[in-house]
């Protein structure tokens, strides 16, 4: 018996890197999977729809259940086919992973409107795209009783505000607030929403400068994609229906709970604030919270 029997589970971005590893985990866990991959280079470009059939391949050959799909999901109507193609080949869907990303990393200052549009397309879009296809079949279900998920993938880079990346950290903060969204709008659908950040020794972390790389670690095992599979299987299961909502981080061997955005300190004038009263109040009472967070 495996944890994940009977499954129905779409991933995209999985013929490599993070999406890979857990799509191997979950169909060796029962789940038939669905490996989504454009097969694209690391900034969305030269594509080579190769990557989804290597990787089905793979999992048939140790027994799994596994489908390929190259749809690019930055695009609607292609992730309404990717989810199409879950129902179709296996019945139904019950989990959606939204691992596909690219980078194209700049500083703000040097970064092109394309370059900004192009990373925003990838990881928010496509993280809507499959996430709107999904919830209009779930809705249709009318099974609250369902034990179905959206996992969606987040990262540091985005809580932490990586300097050399604002499209990718303004992406990935903004797959935090669909995630709230949707954790707030779905469950009465029988539906999780939940984020992973990540870090794992991948092709994308390797393109980082030493200096740069997350958790002080390059032993690919210890930060192998491994351990982030087991954290996305744990939520696709049908055990997780207590989560929902929550930002987890997996980082080799370290998973985090990541706490919500709360009021640290409040000012209130009734009526309105004098700017001076409001100037010194705010230097008064926020200054020594924030003080060393700034520049
Ligand atoms: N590796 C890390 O340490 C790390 C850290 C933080 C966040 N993440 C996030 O985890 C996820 C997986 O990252 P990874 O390191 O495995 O990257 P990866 O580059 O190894 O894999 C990403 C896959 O997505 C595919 N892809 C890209 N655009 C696509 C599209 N439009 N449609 C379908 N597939 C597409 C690529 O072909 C590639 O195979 C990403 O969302 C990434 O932002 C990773």
């Amino acid at each position: 018996m495996g944890m994940l029997d009977g499954r129905v589970i779409v991933l995209t971005g999985s013929g490599r890197g993070i999406g890979a590893a857990t799509a191997k985990l979950l169909a060796a866990e029962g789940a038939s999977v669905v490996v989504n991959d454009l097969g694209v280079a690391l900034d969305g470009t030269e594509g080579n729809v190769g990557p989804a059939q290597e990787l089905v391949n793979e999992i048939t050959a140790a027994g799994g259940s596994a489908v390929a799909n190259t749809d690019d999901i930055a695009d609607y109507d292609a992730a309404g086919n990717l989810i199409q193609q879950a129902i179709t080949e296996f019945g139904k869907l019950d989990v959606v992973v939204n691992v596909a990303g690219i980078l194209r990393d700049r500083m703000i200052f040097n970064l092109s409107p394309e370059d900004w549009q192009s990373v925003l397309n990838v990881h928010l879009n496509g993280t809507f795209n499959t996430s709107k296809h999904a919830s209009v079949y779930w809705r249709e279900q009318r099974n609250a009783e369902a034990q179905n998920r959206i996992i969606n993938f987040t990262s540091v880079s985005g809580q932490f505000g990586a300097p050399g990346q604002p499209n990718y950290a303004a992406a990935k903060m903004g797959i935090i607030g669909l995630t709230y969204s949707c954790a707030n709008a779905l469950g009465r659908y029988g539906v999780t929403t939940n984020a992973i950040s990540p870090a794992a020794a991948t092709r994308m972390v390797g393109s980082i400068p030493d200096e740069r790389r997350k958790e002080g670690s390059t032993d690919a095992d210890a930060m192998s994609p491994d351990h982030v599979a087991r954290v996305v299987a744990y939520i696709a299961s049908e055990r997780s229906g207590w989560l929902n909502g929550q930002v987890i981080g997996s980082a080799g061997p370290k998973v985090t709970l990541y706490n919500k955005p709360a009021a640290l300190q409040e000012l209130i004038s009734v009526p309105k604030w004098e700017l001076d009263e409001l100037t010194t109040q705010m230097e008064k009472v926020f200054k020594p919270t924030v003080s060393g967070t700034g520049r």
